[in-house]
């Protein structure tokens, strides 16, 4: 079957590069002329692990095309994927813009009966919006089908989700349409669950809505432990141990940030509402995770320590490693505030330096390497754990910051192992390890 993929982004790319892996004949197309300039002369407009080898790969089997015009990517498909951003709008609602006009451009252009399949993270009913808009659109007496077929996979391991996901969810009007797609994705070899189309819209809210909320929650947890003295590493493993609730994303930290769960959270949030359904646990979770964007911040508060006029660096900028990402990422808040304290502030990320350099100028210093980063500042904020940032050594800490204080967002390091060294480290929902020298070495101020 012909199969065209709209938009060539985190997900229309991976999904479009995967399903050529798979054997099919795809056409990815972008209204980013940029883009599809870059990706036709191989390179990647994103960090992905695994893309690159499978582009070249599948452009070289002449399975996989590019394309910035829709005259032909649409015309004689057959199956259509909608892969295009839904980002937040002001009031929370899931922005549809991008969605609708790329249906509205299937149906102009498209000339087969088509099946024209959701991937993006639409609330329940846009697709049968979607099916209206594009009957209205359509130029050829042709069937217009929808389905929607959420998409699960992470950044930075995006490649190896889609071939290893734990299901895909296929939702359709009918079982036609259904064992369609079905068949397309029969190569993945990967549990197929098929529902209804809201069901489907429902399983992707839902599914981003319940990890946030065992983020959130085992956060929460980490930060009693602090009060009482437990370690939330040791009572994730005493949790987690328990097959009902299971090891992932218990986690704690700093908070998630990303394209996916702030968004999807607040559009599940405010779709609630318009039922007047007062959905209180999801509303906790997302006041919840803004705070713990602050914790590190704020601990370093409580120690009456001032960073004003310090030289302080943030270590990992994205909203997790292994990406180029930085969507809602949790490291630009903390970059804010730190400016607006009056600190010095260097950066460093293996992936995102272009993109923190885009929002921030030359209000930031940008160091090449994680151990460039770190050399001569007073403070490191880590908060993202890249396996560089997470090889640097105690020693090198030491050897390298004027002062060896360390605030670790996502707990890097064992705690015993920092005791074992002069240095002060704080991390979260763990014994902080403090130096004796502190006061002497580090000017501490009262907090404002
Ligand atoms: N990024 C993730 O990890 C992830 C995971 C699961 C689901 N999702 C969902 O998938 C969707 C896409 O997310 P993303 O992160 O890939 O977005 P993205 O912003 O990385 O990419 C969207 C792409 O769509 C292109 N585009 C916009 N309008 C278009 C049109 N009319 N026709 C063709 N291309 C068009 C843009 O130029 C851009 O390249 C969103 O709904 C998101 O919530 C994302």
């Amino acid at each position: 079957m012909k199969i065209s993929v709209a938009g060539t982004g985190y997900v229309g790319l991976v999904t479009g590069v995967c399903l050529a892996e798979i054997g099919h004949d795809v056409i990815c197309y972008d209204v980013d002329k940029v883009k599809i300039e870059q990706l036709k002369s191989g390179h990647l407009p994103i960090y992905e692990p695994l893309l690159e080898e499978s582009i070249e790969r599948n452009i070289r089997a002449k399975r996989l095309h590019f394309t910035s015009s829709p005259l032909e990517a649409y015309t004689q498909a057959e199956i259509v994927y909608i892969a295009v951003g839904t980002p937040e709008k002001i009031d929370g609602a899931a922005n549809l813009d991008y969605v609708n006009s790329a249906a509205k451009e299937i149906a102009t252009y498209v000339q087969k009966d088509v099946i024209v399949v959701t991937k993006s993270t639409v609330p329940f009913g846009t697709n049968k919006q979607l099916k209206e808009l594009m009957n209205a659109h359509k130029r050829y007496p042709i069937k217009v089908d929808v389905a929607s077929n959420p998409e699960f996979l992470r950044e930075g391991s995006a490649v190896h989700d889609t071939f290893h996901g734990d299901r895909i969810v296929i939702g359709a009007e009918s079982e036609e349409v259904a064992s369609v797609i079905e068949k397309i994705n029969e190569p993945f070899k990967i549990p197929i669950i098929k529902t209804s189309i809201e069901s489907a819209e429902m399983i992707k809210y839902a599914a981003n809505a319940f990890l946030a909320m065992k983020i959130t929650f085992v956060n929460e947890i980490a930060n009693l432990c602090e009060y009482i003295g437990a370690d939330i590493q040791d009572v994730a493993n005493g949790i987690g141990t328990d097959q009902r609730i299971g090891k992932k994303f218990l986690r704690a930290g700093i908070g998630y940030g990303g394209s996916c769960f702030p968004k999807d959270t607040h559009a599940l949030l405010h779709l609630s509402h318009n039922f007047n359904y007062p959905f209180s646990i999801l509303e906790s979770v997302i006041h919840v995770n803004h705070h713990q964007q602050m914790r590190l911040y704020e601990k370093a508060k409580s120690m009456a320590l001032s960073f004003f006029q310090k030289k302080v660096v943030v270590l990992g900028l994205t909203f997790k490693p292994n990406t180029d990402d930085i969507r809602e990422a949790p490291s630009l808040r903390m970059i804010e505030v730190l400016l607006e304290e009056g600190a010095v502030v260097t950066v460093y990320d293996p992936a995102a330096m272009k993109a923190v350099e885009q929002i921030f100028g030359d209000r930031l210093t940008y160091a090449k390497s994680a151990l460039e980063a770190i050399e001569g500042v007073d403070a490191v904020f880590i908060v993202t754990e890249w396996d560089e940032i997470k090889e640097i050594s105690f020693s090198s800490y030491l050897l390298r910051m004027k002062q060896p204080l360390i605030f670790d967002g996502r707990n890097c390091y064992q705690v015993e192992q920092a005791k074992k060294y002069p240095v002060t480290y704080v991390s979260i929902g763990r014994e902080d390890v403090i130096c004796a020298t502190l006061s002497n070495t580090y000017t501490i101020q009262s907090a404002p």
